[in-house]
Parts: C-alpha cells; structure tokens; sequence
C-alpha cells in the first residue's frame, strides 16, 4: 500500500503556508509547537521526516508534543501520553487493536478509526521549513481543540 508523503520540497514558499523555523532547529529540537494561522501545531522530525499536526490529541486534547512515536501494523504512529491513543504520522488515523471474540485463542488485529486528526502538509525550502495547513472541509476530531471555546476553557482552568 502506498503511502504519500506529507513533506515535499520547492523554491519558494507555498501560498498561505506558514513558517515553522530553520531544519537544524527542528531536528535539534526534535518537536516544535508553535500556534500560527489560529492554530497550534506540532511539527516533528522523525527518521529524517518532518510531519506536522494539530497540537492537540483528538479524544480529549492531550499534549501530543510529548507523546513517543512507535510503529504498530507497520506504520508509524504518535502515542498521546494521555490515554495511549496511536495516531499515525502521516495521516493522522486513529489507530485501535479489535480482539475477534469467536477466534480462539482470540487474536487482536489493528484497525483505524479514520483520519481523528488533523495533519498539514509541510514544505522544506533553503532548510526553512514551512506548514501548510490541510485545508479539508470535513471536521476532523481534533479540530475542538483548536476552537476559541476549547481556548476559552483552557484559559479558565
Ligand atoms: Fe489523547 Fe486521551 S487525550 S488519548
């Protein structure tokens, strides 16, 4: 199965995208979050790729920023630290183990839930690195957490 890459290379910025910071601070870093169009966003290095994604986790707005990322069914995936959902990098599928009931021994196989999170495309130019944002009109489970309302409640806790 094909996977298409979020990360893509050009001379110039695309239109309406958003700068992150330079590459080498990426990698040093490891993971940058830094809210940009009205969104906060996480972008991360891994295995030499940049992936970047809404913040906060779709189930109840965890910090995906300090989740590890692990691969599961071969793909890989961030784990929020909160409740251990697994979400994969470059789609932002929710990812769950189903246990068959009637197999026996029953096998857990992986399923996704779909795309639960947002993730946006990013652009390397002369090293800087840029995020467009994924422009889908279909709400996406994590987009809560990045309403005014979600902020609003935030920032009376
Ligand atoms: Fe992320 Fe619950 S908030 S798993």
């Amino acid at each position: 199965e094909e996977q298409t890459s979020p990360t893509s290379s050009s001379s110039s910025p695309p239109p309406s995208s958003h700068f992150i910071g330079r590459k080498e601070d990426v990698i040093q870093a490891k993971r940058v979050t830094k809210l940009v169009g009205g969104r906060d966003v996480l972008v991360l290095c891994h295995q030499g790729k940049l992936h970047a994604m809404d913040m906060r986790c779709y189930h109840t707005g965890g910090p995906l920023q300090e989740g590890d990322i692990e691969e599961f069914d071969g793909r890989m995936c961030i784990v929020c630290p909160w409740h251990k959902y697994k979400i994969t990098l470059a789609e932002g599928e929710g990812l769950y183990q189903a246990v068959n009931p009637s197999a026996t021994p029953p096998k857990p196989t992986w399923r996704s839930k779909g795309v639960k999170q947002r993730v946006h495309q990013v652009t390397e130019v002369n090293r800087d690195v840029y995020v467009t944002f994924n422009d889908s009109p279909d709400t996406i489970d994590s987009d809560f957490y990045q309403t005014e309302r979600y902020r609003a409640t935030m920032n009376k806790a």
